[in-house]
């Protein structure tokens, strides 16, 4: 059964992460949901690095032989509900005030309201996939959790503009102003995105200004590249963080995705991350409805946070070696330069970046 807080149009239109690992994209396909996803995704087997004015492709085709594929979140999210609800599944849209009991004992609860009604839930195991901000990690306590968190003093802008992609592949742009990434959600439809300050009011970005920056940043030496504008659809600032919890299980609860950990978008993990802490609790519980056998559940924190831990480590290093830090001495702006010309010039460290960028393998 599953429980939503929000609409189903809500979930269905707003707009998140795109780039799909091919671990992910593989384990869409075997779910039975990759058929839109194999018509409507646009499968990339490259990413540019531009910095100092000019571009460097990392080639995941020839380096690791994998690829990535760009369909967005909300589209993941339709494809799910509907195979769900296709399949007979119970989703409640609209639960309210939800709270969780009792989870160490054999029948955790969840209580709720839904159209001014309370409701309880009796369960087996509850999925904690309620994100940073739910209720599901307080229900742990504390002195059973540790917790590691870093913030950034940078944060993204980010904007869907009705514009043709100026480029086939994703680019990563460090420039002197600052941070600029360069996505896309379709042929018609860019994503855009430029690093600002933590704190920016958005009524101080109309869209002239971000456009404007957005030239100055993805400029290349050569002066050739050019940056196609279009009406911007939808604008937002996202913080940036990186947190962890430890362990993500306690009794019956087990925490899936952002609410037991949170990567900066730089790389693209959250929903891939999510996506493989699911696919290990999917393992769990259908090892012990089909054997009683609880030995992956009982591994299931130590099993994520293995690969979270992997996760962090390079959604960190990219943004450490994309954005402008703050107070960053000349010494340490010339070594992140160097990093970078280091990561695309050499075969050993561009294959790293592939391997990462491109999905670890799946174990469990
Ligand atoms: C997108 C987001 C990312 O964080 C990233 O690294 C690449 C692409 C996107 O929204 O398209």
């Amino acid at each position: 059964m599953v429980l939503e807080v929000h609409t189903r149009k809500h979930i269905e239109e707003r707009v998140r992460a795109g780039v799909l690992e091919q671990g992910t994209v593989e384990l869409l396909t075997e779910m039975g949901l990759g058929d839109r996803l194999k018509r409507e995704g646009l499968v990339h087997h490259g990413v540019e690095f531009r910095f100092r004015g000019q571009g460097h492709r990392i080639d995941f085709q020839d380096l690791v032989g994998r690829s990535i594929t760009i369909y967005a979140q909300q589209e993941v999210v339709k494809d799910l509900v509907a195979a769900r609800l296709a399949a007979g599944g119970q989703m409640v849209f609209e639960a309210q005030d939800a709270s969780v009991h009792d989870v160490t004992s054999a029948s955790p609860r969840i209580r709720y309201r839904k159209d001014g009604d309370e409701r309880e839930l009796i369960c087996d195991f509850i999925a904690g996939c309620d994100g940073f901000h739910g209720v599901c990690r307080p229900a742990i306590p504390e002195k059973c959790l540790t917790t590691y968190d870093r913030t950034y003093p940078f944060a993204w802008l980010g904007i869907l503009a009705q514009a043709p992609p100026s480029s086939k592949e994703l680019i990563y742009a460090n420039h002197e102003l600052g941070f600029a990434l360069l996505s896309m959600r379709s042929p018609e439809i860019s994503r855009l995105y430029i690093q600002c300050d933590p704190d920016e009011d958005i009524a101080n970005w109309p869209d002239a200004r971000i456009w404007e920056q957005m030239h100055l940043r993805f400029t290349t030496r050569d002066g050739k590249w050019k940056l196609t504008e279009g009406p911007v659809i939808q604008k937002n600032i996202a913080e940036m963080r990186s947190f962890v919890a430890d362990p993500m299980q306690y009794g019956r609860l087990f925490l899936a995705g952002d609410a037991a950990h949170i990567v900066p978008p730089t790389g693209a993990k959250g929903l891939n991350l999510a996506a493989t802490d699911a696919r290990v609790l999917a393992r769990g519980l259908a090892e012990y409805y089909a054997m009683q056998n609880t030995g992956i559940l009982e591994r299931y924190s130590e099993i994520c946070l293995r690969r979270c831990w992997k996760v962090q480590h390079f959604s960190w290093w990219m943004t450490s070696m994309l954005h402008r830090i703050p107070g960053e001495s000349a010494f340490d702006r010339q070594r992140q330069l160097a990093e970078l010309d280091y990561v695309t010039g050499s075969r050993a460290a561009s294959t790293a970046l592939a391997e990462h960028y491109t999905g670890l393998p799946f174990t469990i």
